[in-house]
């Protein structure tokens, strides 16, 4: 009986809305790590060297073999804990303000749905489209081949200016990342927040911080398929 109730309280750690916060927090600035790291690579389409240095990057990732495989993995699994965590959370937060709502109803039904969580929803919604659809476009997309230095390799410059090429995917590339932005600029600092990184005075320094990165990754984002729209030849 004690060995139960003991593991019913360990479960329900994970239960609390404190455990959940926990969870979005940490899987939330792993996956802002990889944006960063994502961007970076991403930005040598910029190089104007017709692909050269990002296909090299890209085939340099692929013979990494078995360890990229395992890196994928562990990326998918940030972002189905994120998304996963992100629907109880909002569940959760329905159910309180229906409860706090019937218990208030005369004084108007406080929402516990603050603007800025609704927006993480919304905006988090947007991204949980966007991202098979890019995944389906680029990783899982065409294999163009070119050879680099006598040695074949795929030509992923050729497929990201191809579909760049198209306005209706360049444009709305750009105004999903509008939506990255404000998921970023809000879930920065509510994830430093929610893992107890900040007190009263550094709230405000995360707060800045938190909308510096993401108009700089959302930004970057941004710039790059309007930018390959207007500006990058397609290659012969
Ligand atoms: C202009 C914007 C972007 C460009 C040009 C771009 C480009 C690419 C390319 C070329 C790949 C295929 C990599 C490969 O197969 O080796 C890829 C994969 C991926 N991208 Fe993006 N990306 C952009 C924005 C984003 C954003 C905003 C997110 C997330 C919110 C994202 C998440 C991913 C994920 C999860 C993968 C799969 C990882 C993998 O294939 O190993 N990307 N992207």
């Amino acid at each position: 009986m004690h060995g139960m109730a003991k593991d019913v309280t360990r479960k329900g750690t994970w239960q609390t809305s404190l455990g959940r916060k926990v969870i979005m927090g940490l899987t939330g600035i792993l996956l802002i790590g990889y944006l960063i790291i994502h961007l970076t690579a991403n930005l040598l389409v910029f190089a104007g060297d017709g692909g050269r240095l990002l296909n090299l990057y890209s085939h340099s990732l692929h013979q990494l073999g078995p360890l990229l495989f395992v890196a994928r993995i562990a990326l998918a699994a940030l972002f189905i804990f994120h998304i996963i965590t992100g629907i109880r959370v909002v569940i959760q937060n329905r159910k309180a303000r229906s409860t706090r709502y019937t218990m208030a109803a005369s004084k108007g039904g406080p929402s516990k749905m603050t603007p800025a969580s609704r927006w993480m929803a919304i905006t988090g919604l947007i991204l949980l489209f966007f991202v098979p659809w890019h995944v389906n476009m680029f990783t899982l997309g065409p294999y163009y081949e070119t050879v680099i230095d006598g040695v074949p390799m795929r030509d992923l410059y050729r497929l990201v200016v191809e579909r760049f090429k198209d306005p209706a995917i360049a444009f709305t590339y750009a105004a999903v990342m509008l939506f990255l932005c404000m998921h970023l600029a809000h879930g920065f600092w509510s994830a430093l927040q929610s893992l107890g990184a900040l007190n009263r005075r550094w709230l405000p320094v995360a707060y800045t911080v938190g909308v510096i990165l993401a108009i700089l990754v959302a930004g970057g984002f941004f710039i790059l398929p309007l930018y390959t729209y207007f500006f990058v030849p397609m290659p012969a």
